[in-house]
């Protein structure tokens, strides 16, 4: 009946999730509110943990990509999970290091990183580095020489695989801003000039396809593609290169169309094509490495919203009005993404309304949803939408000097505030006259 396994109906005829009636909670902690079922964020944890030591004898490691939900609580919670994190700023660097993220766990990413950021990455002593481009190829190195220090390197390659997505989400084709190519030659070129460098020591290499992917066949390209690329530098460069990481992508179900692949499906199908393929081309197995963000922790979250005006516009459409909006979910506004949509406190009542829910920012393509099938809407109601976890707080801005929300995060059938509701005071603690 629902996308998310966290949801379930109340003998109210309330909506619950992770087990806790999501009406109450609207109710003591105002709304929007932003809810998340740690329980479900380390069993899809550990399904890609358990896959590689399953499919791949666990040479391998899982990244948390933390873009998609970075706070002190989700690196605690990854962390004792056992996996690594991707992190993508000195922001994200710095929020995993005060959660205690072990440093060597950690692998540094970003198209266009800072030389302060290079600083505080080489000091942290973080894992690896994710080279993207010759300029940072050459600040990186120069740095490490003045800090006394060899980065561990992969480089982001654009393997050129084309993966069905929306087109401001999908990176690995030739026309991406991140990585360097392969077909110009720009990712051997690159390689070749890393290897008369003395303080960079490349290790691996990476390539990210896209993201909300459905289907197998791209990863099992890509894989195939890097793998060739992998036995090319060794033929012609004497490099051996060890880790292989293939990114994430993962598609998760926003609404009931949507049919992700089983995440250990993904582990079985490719690590089978790299078993093939490095038989084929004489090399060793290098340790692979995944990048899953989404699929970690976005069905695993929930918004809930209190409705305020419902505009009826005869023979138009009819507006629901609800208190956040692309200041706490900007993924409507930017993708047209699609969510499913329950009120929380009508969960037995039919889906009569076909409604547009509208944010409350001064913006008119500030929407939640389209032609939402919904149960009829009043003040005062509770409206869910599912499939939050992940690329909503992370992107969520203060437009129209809107606080930002709170998290709960909700273990065993218990609450906890991991991050507060901003307040007034919050918003203006870095003005100056
Ligand atoms: N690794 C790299 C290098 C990435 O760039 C990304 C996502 C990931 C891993 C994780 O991908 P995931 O498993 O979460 O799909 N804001 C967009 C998504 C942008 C994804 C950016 N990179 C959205 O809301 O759909």
């Amino acid at each position: 009946m629902f996308v998310s396994k966290s949801a379930g109906v109340n003998d109210k005829n309330h909506l619950t999730f992770a087990g806790l009636d999501v009406v109450e909670l609207a109710k003591e902690y105002q709304t929007p509110l932003y809810l998340m079922d740690e329980n479900l964020i380390r069993e899809n944890c550990r399904l890609y943990r358990t896959s590689i030591e399953k499919y791949y004898d666990g040479n391998g490691l899982v990244l948390y990509a933390s873009k998609a939900f970075s706070s002190l609580a989700i690196y605690r919670i990854v962390m004792e999970e056992g996996l690594g994190v991707d992190v993508v700023s000195g922001g994200e660097l710095f929020t995993a290091i005060s959660a205690g993220f072990p440093a060597e766990k950690i692998y540094f990413h970003g198209n266009n990183k800072t030389e302060q950021e290079l600083v505080y990455a080489l000091e942290s002593g973080v894992g690896r580095i994710v080279v993207d481009n010759l300029t940072e190829l050459s600040m990186l190195n120069s740095l490490a020489k003045t800090m006394g220090k060899t980065a561990d390197i992969l480089f982001r390659i654009k393997p050129g695989i084309d993966a069905h997505t929306h087109d401001f989400i999908m990176t690995g084709q030739i026309d991406s801003k991140f990585g360097v190519a392969l077909e110009t030659g720009e990712a051997f070129d690159i390689i070749k000039t890393a290897s008369t460098l003395e303080n960079v020591h490349v290790v691996g290499l990476h390539c990210h396809i896209g993201s909300q992917i459905f289907d197998l066949a791209p990863f099992e390209e890509a894989a195939k593609v890097m793998l060739t690329f992998i036995a090319k530098i060794k033929n012609e460069l004497g490099i051996t290169i060890t880790e292989l990481n293939l990114g994430g992508g993962f598609g998760i179900q926003y609404v009931e169309s949507d049919t992700p692949i089983a995440y250990d499906k993904y582990m079985e199908s490719v690590s089978g094509v790299v078993k093939e393929t490095c038989k084929a081309l004489g090399l060793a197995l290098p340790k692979i490495l995944l990048e899953p963000g989404r699929s970690i922790v976005a069905s695993a979250g929930l918004t809930a919203y209190t409705v305020g005006n419902v505009k009826n516009i005869p023979d138009v459409r009819t507006y629901v009005s609800v208190d956040g909006g692309m200041a706490d979910n900007p993924r409507y506004i930017l993708y047209q993404a699609e969510y499913d949509f329950e009120i929380a406190n009508k969960i037995g009542d039919e889906k009569s309304e076909t409604v547009t829910v509208a944010g409350r920012c001064c913006e008119s393509g500030d929407l939640l949803g389209e032609n939402v099938h919904l149960q009829k809407a009043e003040a005062g109601d509770i409206l869910a939408v599912f499939s939050t976890g992940a690329y909503q707080y992370s992107m969520a801005s203060h437009y129209n000097r809107l606080p930002n929300p709170a998290v709960l995060m909700i273990k065993d059938g218990k609450e906890r505030v991991v991050i507060k509701r901003e307040s007034y005071e919050d918003l203006i603690k870095n003005d100056l006259y």
